[in-house]
């Protein structure tokens, strides 16, 4: 017996019982994109590396250990995307968005590539549906890009079980002054601090903030927050977005000690995490990032987006909220006899081009086994076809619910299928 494949480590298979939930969010991130004038982008899946090094920052743990990286025959270094904003300043810059509108609002759907270490809520290919708004540094701006999660977080019924967690790391200038005090709270305590926060000391400080090593954790809780050393262009900026927040009523909770793991962002950043889920607890992560089309090499123009991980939302969906899926069929037509086959090939592809959700069988199985698929897939009706309708131009047509049978003209089934369903 040849071996059988098995799928690679941390990736999942989306089977159909399962891409019904996906759907029915798919609807709902469409509907509520579509009331906030987001237009949908679709970017490549693979983009050169060094967009991601750069974009993304070499330090971060995405760039420096988790990227999908190969390179082509033309030996060009490419990489799976680890996320999408990177791709989408990229494609902002080369398709001279602005020159449409100064403010570009756009959203994605799509997989993303990390070779994290697999657990709950954890993947190495998962899905990420994502906003941006390109052009507006203003507070508004912020307050609607969270507005639009919360409205999607709203329209699936869990808003309120969600927190959402927010802060600022200012601008560069404030940025700078905040390293320098949280290093020499940190530099007495140096060696005791774990590996990887000691590595980050020098690099990328603000990142220790976020250390799960139990000792770090204990020693960041008195460190200075950064709230604390904003400017007053950065202080600003952040307390009328809180402002914003309170005046559209959603809850947040600000945490001093939030900070993210990619590299670009300024000012307002912010997360939802929900109890849920299990130390992977947050559905959606994002930020401000003013710096990134100009290092991008595009103007200077400033940014916001977010984006949410599909598959741990639906778990928090699932555990919560049960999305109302897709229905069964709204007929089933069961054939008395093979020799029919024919006639009714012909008639169900009539009943589907007229918009009928149906389905017939075509392994050539029983009566009895027709029934139980027609059962299986949730049909409202079943039409029974054999010689004796056919000569008639009949099917007999059974409510599954009610188990009430009548003779139906083939011409009459998809109207009189279609009163049934509307009414
Ligand atoms: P991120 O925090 O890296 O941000 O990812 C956003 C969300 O994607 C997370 O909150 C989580 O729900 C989901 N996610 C991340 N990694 C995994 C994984 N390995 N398995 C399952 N789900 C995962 C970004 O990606 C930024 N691009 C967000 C952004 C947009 N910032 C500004 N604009």
């Amino acid at each position: 017996m040849p071996q059988k494949v098995q799928r690679v480590k941390g990736v999942n298979d989306i089977l159909p019982v399962e891409a019904k939930q996906w759907q029915a969010l798919e609807r709902v991130v469409k509907h509520v994109m579509n009331s906030y004038a987001y237009g949908e982008i679709r970017p490549p899946i693979f983009e050169k590396t060094e967009l991601f090094a750069r974009g993304v920052g070499e330090d971060t743990d995405i760039v420096s250990k988790e990227m999908y990286s190969f390179s082509d025959m033309s030996k060009t270094a490419l990489t799976l995307r680890p996320e999408l904003t990177a791709g989408v300043v990229r494609s902002y810059i080369q398709n001279n968005l602005q020159q449409i509108s100064p403010l570009q609002k756009l959203w994605y759907e799509g997989p993303m590539f990390r070779q994290e270490r697999p657990q709950k809520g954890r993947y190495r290919q998962f899905w990420q549906f994502g906003a941006e708004a390109i052009g507006s540094p203003h507070p508004e701006q912020d307050a609607e890009m969270i507005a639009l999660f919360y409205a999607i977080l709203k329209e699936l019924g869990i808003e309120k079980s969600v927190t959402l967690k927010i802060n600022s790391v200012g601008d560069s200038e404030s940025r700078a002054i905040y390293r320098n005090s949280l290093q020499e709270y940190l530099r007495p305590h140096l060696s005791s601090l774990s590996e990887t926060s000691q590595q980050r000391f020098e690099s990328n400080p603000l990142r220790i903030l976020d250390s799960k090593a139990p000792n770090d954790k204990e020693l960041v809780r008195d460190a200075p927050k950064i709230r604390e050393c904003l400017n007053e262009a950065s202080a600003t900026h952040y307390a009328e977005v809180l402002k914003m927040l309170e005046a559209m009523d959603i809850p947040y909770v600000q945490d001093d000690l939030l900070v993210r793991g990619l590299d670009y962002y300024t000012h307002t950043i912010f997360e939802f995490t929900s109890d849920a889920l299990g130390a992977q607890d947050a559905i959606c992560g994002g930020g401000r990032y003013n710096d990134l089309v100009k290092e991008l090499g595009g103007q200077d123009v400033p940014a916001i987006g977010w984006a949410s991980g599909i598959e741990r939302l639906l778990l928090v969906v699932e555990a919560l909220q049960p999305m109302q899926t897709d229905s069964g069929l709204d007929l089933f037509l069961i054939v008395k006899s093979d020799e029919i086959r024919l006639p009714a090939s012909k008639l169900i592809n009539k009943w589907r081009s007229a918009g009928l959700k149906c389905d017939t069988d075509t392994l050539r199985r029983s009566m009895k086994a027709q029934m139980r698929e027609a059962n299986r897939q949730e049909a409202r009706y079943v039409a029974i076809l054999g010689e004796e309708e056919l000569g008639q131009g009949v099917v007999q047509l059974k409510n599954f619910d009610s188990g009430e049978q009548e003779a139906v003209a083939f011409e009459a089934v998809v109207t009189k299928i279609n009163k049934a369903v509307s009414s």
